[in-house]
């Protein structure tokens, strides 16, 4: 399984530190065989050889320049980060990341072969006009995107279902993991109000193989809690 911790605004450079060390002190004692990722603040990104793969929140498709408030490839590498998420719905809607603009994205990171968490993800009126609307959202959210890249993770993360401690049904889920089945070989994980309290339920559905957490995953205990249930 794949256990990816998406941080958000969350956290700083010694917090994330001394995070890192908790968990993975806690891996490397249950010698588990789960994916680990972390996605921190950009701040908190730094050189860290572990069994965490830490990766970026967001990166300009663009070794260096003019790009006031952005980081770009020279930024990261200087860590030898090599993984990051794409696609998120926070920076959709908040940020205005259009479709091309993620493609652009996706093709830029691709290109330097990096590891791509590609997130995708309906509002609650698409999901309150069923299964297919759903579908069919989630299609268009794969335009210009290479569904055969070989480093590719799909996240799917109902919108509606972020942050609001209502996560989607097991058969919401189940369902639409396989329709992306159909879309794409890539490993498929399921976020939004994954929690303690729902991750049995959730890791258990065939289809799924993993998760990206956001609230639930700020405590290192807590997150390695999620994997061991
Ligand atoms: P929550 O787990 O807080 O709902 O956030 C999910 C998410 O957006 C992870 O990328």
């Amino acid at each position: 399984m794949i256990f990816a911790a998406n941080f958000k605004t969350h956290h700083t450079r010694s917090s994330t530190r001394a995070y890192l060390q908790t968990l993975q002190t806690r891996l490397q004692d249950a010698s588990t065989d789960h994916r680990v990722y972390v996605f921190p603040p950009a701040t908190a990104l730094e050189r860290y050889e572990g069994v965490v793969t830490l990766g970026a929140q967001n990166i300009y498709p663009v070794v260096r320049g003019a790009y006031t408030g952005e980081i770009g490839l020279d930024q990261v590498e200087e860590f030898g980060i090599k993984t990051v998420l794409i696609g998120h719905s926070e920076r959709r809607s908040l940020l205005g990341e259009t479709q091309k603009k993620v493609a652009e994205k996706f093709a830029f990171f691709q290109s330097q072969g990096f590891e791509i968490f590609y997130c995708i993800g309906e509002p609650l009126l698409v999901r309150e006009s069923g299964d297919r609307a759903v579908i069919e959202h989630l299609r268009a959210q794969f335009e210009g995107i290479d569904t055969d890249y070989t480093r590719l993770i799909v996240a799917y993360e109902p919108i509606w279902a972020i942050g609001t401690g209502r996560s989607a049904t097991v058969s919401e889920i189940a369902t639409t993991h396989a329709a992306l089945r159909e879309m794409t070989d890539a490993p498929l994980l399921y976020g939004g109000s994954v929690k303690q309290e729902n991750i049995a339920q959730i890791t258990a559905i065939d289809g799924v193989d993993g998760v990206l957490v956001g609230s639930a995953s700020l405590d290192p205990e807590g997150f390695y809690r999620m994997m061991c249930c």
